[in-house]
């Protein structure tokens, strides 16, 4: 339509062409006048493609239609479509003009875009997409690389822990730091875990409720591990979280290291790392083992210290709330080197809040060990909603204990065979309803033999143990009585400390 209409002018410009004195221009359509024209304005040639034909036109324009002057409209090329010139001396029209090759085809897009245009189109996004993804996979990288640098660091060389873990430091003195700058609750989560990442388990040390405790090696020291399954990570928290209570640190308390959950993507594993003791519980001690009067001593009054500073709750920012253990036994008590006890397996103690007058967790009727439980725990009348009834029913058990304890006492050259409580009323794994039967309804206890009257300190520790057994949990000797009790005896006996 554009080339028809372009044409059409043309033609119609012919019969512009005016005869006059001034320029004198060839002229295709002037068949009349040789194939010339006059004008006073300018000579025009054009060339143009019309249905695939390419076409020549030379004409004379006015002077009146050079308009807009300096770019007559008549003097226009159009690219890829006609080619225009206009000049303004005798036959300057002559000329063959070429109408350029059009530079732009129609592609199959149905735009005007050539090749390069296309090439550039679609490559364009495709390698911006290509760079995006470089950049995306060097940055994954980088992060992964960088994540993977850090594990590292924290299992092998962990010099953000510089502060607490330079290489010469021990357990002991990571511990010293830590009661005497922070909190005196533990060392700094982060510390925990590259102390435990960096445990290497040597053999298996005992069996309990939750899974296995094993000796491990950190920095050439001994440490214990109790491995909780990932079924039991409630028990794991709990203790971990009674264990990092403030204050609690104490020589009559197995001291606490680490706690760690490690996922190795298929199962967590759940660690709970503490000062190793060779010697191992009190009830394989004393299987092993008799003790002298000064060891039975030691063994009471340092049992005894634990549990008054478990027990005990402690005012001010430096305090420490009251803490039941709940579970106390032969076998959650260890013997340290210097024959000294410390208490463990802190996975069912209750602590009391105060302020409120509560218990910090809902404490179920019957946990613990069936053979220790107090009266009042096996027929169900404990007054669980009073923070004191478990620290009686804690007594009660070490009362127990110490029966196991002085049984292996050697005095005058006598002493008895190992035996748990109640071995002589009672089966071996016995139920409540053994228990209760036995403790409850007969009020029997285990035996204080006559004989031990003869010497001071079993006569003493008889008498404390009659103390811790009474029905009436009220009734019982606190642990802190019992500490000083011991304490005395342990002046009279000239007891090393
Ligand atoms: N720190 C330790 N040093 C030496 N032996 C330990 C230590 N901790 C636990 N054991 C041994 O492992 C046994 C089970 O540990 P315990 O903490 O009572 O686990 P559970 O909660 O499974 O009863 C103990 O009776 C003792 O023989
Ligand atoms: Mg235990």
């Amino acid at each position: 339509m554009a080339l028809k209409r372009v044409a059409i002018t043309l033609l119609a410009l012919c019969g512009l062409a005016a005869v006059g004195d001034a320029l004198r221009c060839n002229c295709t359509n002037c068949e009349k006048t040789g194939y010339e024209c006059e004008t006073d304005g300018a000579c025009m040639a054009s060339t143009y493609y019309t249905q695939g034909k390419e076409q020549h036109v030379r004409i004379c324009i006015n002077r009146d239609n050079l308009v807009p002057p300096g770019q007559p409209f008549y003097c226009l090329s159009a690219e890829g479509l006609l080619n225009t010139h206009c000049c303004y001396v005798d036959y300057c029209n002559s000329v063959d003009l070429k109408v350029p090759v059009p530079t732009k085809e129609v592609n199959w897009l149905g735009s005007s875009w050539g090749p390069v245009e296309l090439v550039a189109v679609i490559a364009g996004p495709v390698f911006l997409l290509c760079v995006l993804l470089m950049v995306g996979v060097f940055l994954f990288q980088y992060h992964q690389r960088a994540y993977s640098h850090r594990q590292r660091l924290e299992v092998e060389d962990p010099s953000c822990d510089h502060l607490y873990l330079a290489k010469d430091k021990t357990l002991q003195d990571l511990i010293y730091d830590m009661s005497t700058s922070g909190s005196g609750s533990g060392l700094p989560l982060f510390v925990q875990r590259t102390v435990a990442r960096t445990i290497v388990l040597q053999e298996i040390i005992g069996k309990g409720r939750f899974g296995e405790v094993w000796r491990g090696k950190w920095r050439g020291g001994d440490v214990a591990v109790k491995i909780f399954s990932s079924r039991e990570e409630r028990s794991w928290f709990r203790e971990a979280e009674i264990y990092q209570t403030i204050m609690l640190r104490h020589e009559n308390i197995l001291g606490f290291i680490a706690a760690d959950n490690k996922d190795n993507g298929t199962w967590t594993q759940l660690w709970l790392v503490s000062d190793y003791h060779e010697h191992g519980s009190l009830f394989d001690y004393l299987n092993h083992y008799s003790v002298t009067i000064e060891g039975m001593i030691k063994l009471a009054l340092s049992a005894a210290s634990g549990l008054a500073h478990l027990h005990m709750e402690i005012l001010g920012t430096q305090g420490k709330p009251g803490i039941a253990h709940r579970d106390l036994k032969s076998k959650n008590i260890l013997v340290k080197k210097n024959g000294m006890c410390a208490i463990a397996d802190l996975g069912l103690a209750v602590r009391h809040e105060s302020i409120t007058d509560t218990i910090d967790i809902a404490p179920n009727q019957r946990v613990g060990t069936k053979r220790y439980m107090a009266p009042e725990v096996l027929d169900e009348t404990i007054n669980m909603k009073h923070f004191d009834s478990f620290k009686c029913a804690d007594i009660y058990a070490l009362g127990l204990v110490y029966w196991e304890i002085a049984r292996r006492c050697n005095a005058g050259g006598i002493h008895e065979e190992y035996q748990l409580p109640y071995f002589d009323l009672v089966p071996s794994d016995p139920s409540i309803e053994e228990m209760r039967k036995v403790v409850c309804d007969q009020r029997l206890r285990p035996n204080v033999p006559n004989w031990w009257q003869s010497y001071e300190s079993l006569r003493v520790m008889g008498k404390i143990m009659r103390e811790c057994w009474y029905a009436n949990g009220a009734a019982r000797l606190t642990a802190l009585r019992i500490k000083k009790t011991l304490s005395q005896l342990s002046v009279e006996e000239d007891v090393k400390m």
